[in-house]
């Protein structure tokens, strides 16, 4: 699949088969996001792999822990945000809730409890930075996250990134015995998609660039 194909045809898959994904296909991943540009070529991201039964006891955890402090997928953000980018996310929600429903599931609980169980994939990528970097780095990260999904697209499986895990960063880095030095920056959940299910044919829009894009000639 060449490059342009796999940008147009990605996206997030929420449904995964409990099927292992080989080993060597995951390391293939890796070694094709290693690719991805960082300032200096320091590339900042540190990795934990996280496969089959002990990614299961992970999301044990972290669903206890969601019982407990239940917070909740979200912007993150410190401040109110300005209402165009609210209107896009609440358009994604409206968008993906009749798929969600029609499955016989609660939109919030499908999608809290979902991220945190990684949608049921085998394999979740966990992407720290170490702390002593300044908040730019994270431009890195998200630089190797976008090569990640496209790869695994790329080589016939499904991805989802899942930011709600940095709400439970405690919990990770305490069942991987990561210094809390580490920040937790994203995960990704890497599979098969299960295609049966309706929520797996949803295609998010995008804005127009006449929204996003200012010339300056
Ligand atoms: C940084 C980041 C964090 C995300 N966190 C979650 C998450 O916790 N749960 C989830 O279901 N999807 C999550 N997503 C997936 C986004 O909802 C998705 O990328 C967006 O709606 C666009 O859809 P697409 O990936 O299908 O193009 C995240 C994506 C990014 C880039």
């Amino acid at each position: 699949m060449d490059v342009l194909t796999a940008m147009k045809n990605r996206t997030s898959f929420r449904s995964f088969l409990d099927e292992p994904v080989p080993v060597d296909m995951i390391k293939n991943i890796l070694e094709d996001a290693s690719r991805a540009p960082s300032a200096l070529n320091m590339q900042p991201w540190e990795i934990n792999v996280v496969l089959g039964s002990e990614r299961k006891r992970l999301s044990k955890k972290l669903l206890k822990a969601f019982k407990e402090r239940g917070i909740t997928c979200g912007p993150g953000a410190a401040r109110p945000l300005p209402e165009t980018f609210m209107l896009r996310a609440r358009k994604c929600a409206e968008d993906m809730t009749p798929l969600i429903n029609s499955m016989g599931q609660d939109f919030k609980k499908y999608v809290n409890e979902g991220s945190l169980g990684f949608y049921g994939a085998p394999c979740v990528i966990f992407v720290f930075l170490d702390e002593s970097f300044p908040c730019e780095r994270m431009v890195d990260v998200g630089s190797f996250l976008g090569f990640v999904v496209l790869a695994a697209f790329a080589r016939g499986l499904g991805s989802c990134p899942i930011g709600l895990v940095t709400s439970y960063a405690d919990e990770i880095r305490d069942f991987l015995n990561i210094s809390d030095s580490k920040k937790l920056a994203i995960s990704i959940a890497i599979g098969k998609p299960d295609l049966s299910k309706s929520i797996n044919n949803f295609k998010t829009i995008r804005a127009p660039l006449s929204e996003t894009v200012r010339w300056v000639d």
